[in-house]
């Protein structure tokens, strides 16, 4: 299959073309700062007029994943229209033109549509209350997809891993900052579903393979704090854990609110995969061996 990618030097989007290059024929949107990645890549910026139809009518793919999104929260209370272009207007124009041109479409929202005070699990069922620009727009993002592509895709994910910047993940923030002695905090009131992102990959890959549509929740199947994933990922890399200082997110002084419970159930995935998720400590054990193979500096190397 040919597979073209937007925000391909995102940390999801460098991560599913490496993945996705073993099998299929991969080309990455990217505005300028790939040099040597091991994948065909096309210059193009979204917010340019008429991108999304001229890339598409060149590359000509079976599938997209659209990775492409304006993702800092308080950038996106700065600028909130900025947001809904990249986060809701150019998904909607991307899912016509697939819906057109019969291109599979696999559209990357997020686990913070919810506003995480449900204290159980959350399902596909669950009604979402998104809190602020980001988590607006992306809702606003899937309901434009949905309403004009019902055959695409929708992937509500949360995942960590190496990135381009070395700087993006929070296994990086717990791994950079500890690993220079540095102390730091570490929520113990903020539930989330982590995943290595590689999984996140494969696991869309299988959802496209396997021809699947609607909305999922693309997440870990194991629930914990941001202190606790800051605990293992000290642990497993051999540093100190007492670096972090069990904290509330009241205590922060973070201007945006992050929803505390984002639990978000996977049943649907597993069932309609037939496969388990990855247990955390597996992909846990992964984002070890892969620094120890040198792999963040080799997708660092990507990079102008
Ligand atoms: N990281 C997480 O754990 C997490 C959690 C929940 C949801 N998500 C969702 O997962 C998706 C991928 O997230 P990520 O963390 O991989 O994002 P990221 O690292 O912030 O990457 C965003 C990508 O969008 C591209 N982009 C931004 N503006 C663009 C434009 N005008 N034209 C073309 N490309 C543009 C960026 O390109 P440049 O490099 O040129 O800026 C970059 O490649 C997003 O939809 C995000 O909402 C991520």
């Amino acid at each position: 299959m040919r597979l073209l990618i937007t925000g391909a030097t995102g940390l999801l989007g460098i991560s599913l073309a490496l993945e996705a290059m073993r099998e299929h024929e991969v080309v990455g949107m990217d505005r300028g700062k790939l040099k040597s990645a091991p994948f065909q890549v096309i210059k193009a910026d979204l917010l340019q007029p008429n991108t999304t139809d001229s890339v598409i009518d060149l590359i000509q793919p079976d599938w997209l994943v659209n990775c492409a999104a304006l993702t800092k929260l308080e950038l996106c209370e700065e600028q909130p229209d900025l947001s809904r272009i990249l986060n809701t207007e150019i998904p909607e124009k991307l899912a016509q033109t697939c819906a057109k041109r019969d291109i599979r479409l696999v559209h990357i929202s997020t686990d913070a549509v919810f506003d995480g005070t449900k204290t159980k699990i959350y399902t596909e069922e669950d009604q979402p209350n998104p809190h602020g620009v980001y988590a607006q727009t992306k809702f606003d993002g899937e309901r434009a997809v949905q309403e004009v592509n019902p055959q695409a895709i929708i992937a509500r994910v949360n995942f960590y891993g190496w990135s381009l910047s070395g700087k993006h993940s929070l296994g990086e923030f717990f791994f950079n900052n500890l690993s220079e002695g540095k102390s730091v905090s570490g929520f113990t009131d903020i539930i989330f579903c982590p995943i290595l992102v590689q999984y996140t990959a494969r696991l869309l890959l299988d959802m496209l393979e396997k021809d699947l549509c609607g909305l999922y929740h693309v997440v870990g199947a194991q629930p914990m704090s941001k202190y606790q994933f800051g605990v293992e990922v000290a642990r497993k890399f051999g540093l100190r854990e007492t670096l972090i200082e069990p904290k509330s997110v009241h205590s922060s002084d973070l201007t945006v609110r992050r929803s505390p419970n984002l639990w978000l159930s996977t049943h649907k995935l597993s069932t309609d995969l037939g496969c388990e998720i990855p247990e955390f400590s597996t992909g846990l054990d992964e984002f070890y061996t892969q620094y120890q193979q040198g792999y963040p500096q080799k997708i660092r190397s990507y990079q102008q």
